[in-house]
């Protein structure tokens, strides 16, 4: 092959390397800095002096599947946020497992708390995004506010749960997964505690957002 082809060949590949950039979401003018593909994105807001334990999360998608992270880069024994779009809602939970496997329901003094102008399904994609409460650990579950530079995990699949009403439903695995580097300098904004204030749980819908 020559090198011409070799080097068209490549830069869609570069295009897609794994570190996160600057995003903002269309209807709430959230800015955060995320991993963007065309089938999956996770991006993260935080407050300017981030000492504290609270981050602003968007996930999202296309069609049906589902989409997860992990806040503290592997997917076993670390803080994960799995999501899926059902009809015009989004259902969100966190998870944890010891074992490669479908992980459990989470439970701690960790919140999430949707932002409903940045929370929609359309025809393209849909999208959740969450003040995530006291979701910063420091027990190695997750990042930490103290880190300049973050190694989180994506994953996702195009099939949808087997229970997609139930936010605690069980997951057939992802087709796609990995690490993406985040720079958390690049995620704080002076914005942040406006964002933040606009986090309302909905009434009577439990996980679902
Ligand atoms: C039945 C469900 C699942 C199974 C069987 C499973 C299994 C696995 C396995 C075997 C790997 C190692 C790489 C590979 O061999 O492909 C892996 C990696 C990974 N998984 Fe899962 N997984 C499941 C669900 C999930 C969910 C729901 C999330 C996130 C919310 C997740 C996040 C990750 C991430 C971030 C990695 C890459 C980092 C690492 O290797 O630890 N997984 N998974």
């Amino acid at each position: 092959m020559k090198l011409s082809s070799l080097l068209s060949l490549s830069l869609p590949l570069l295009a897609t390397a794994q570190t996160a950039a600057p995003y903002t979401d269309a209807k709430s003018g959230i800015t955060f800095n995320a991993y963007v593909t065309s089938n999956y994105f996770f991006g993260l807001a935080l407050p300017e002096n981030a000492t504290g334990s609270d981050f602003i999360g968007t996930i999202g998608g296309k069609g049906t599947g589902w989409s997860g992270a992990s806040l503290g880069g592997q997917m076993r024994n670390k803080l994960l946020v799995l999501s899926w779009p059902n009809a015009q809602a989004v259902l969100s939970s966190f998870r944890k497992t010891a074992q490669y496997g479908s992980p459990a329901v989470a439970t701690g003094t960790f919140t999430q708390t949707p932002i409903a102008n940045g929370t929609y399904v359309n025809s393209t994609h849909w999208t959740y995004t969450f003040l995530c409460s006291n979701c910063i650990q420091t027990d190695g579950t997750t990042f930490k506010s103290s880190d300049t530079t973050a190694s989180i995990g994506f994953a996702f699949s195009a099939t949808a749960p087997t229970q997609k009403t139930n936010a605690g439903s069980a997951v057939s695995k992802h087709t796609s997964q990995g690490l993406v580097t985040f720079d958390l300098t690049k995620a704080k904004n002076a914005n942040f505690a406006t964002w933040k204030s606009w986090a309302a749980p909905k009434v009577a819908r439990g996980f679902e957002a």
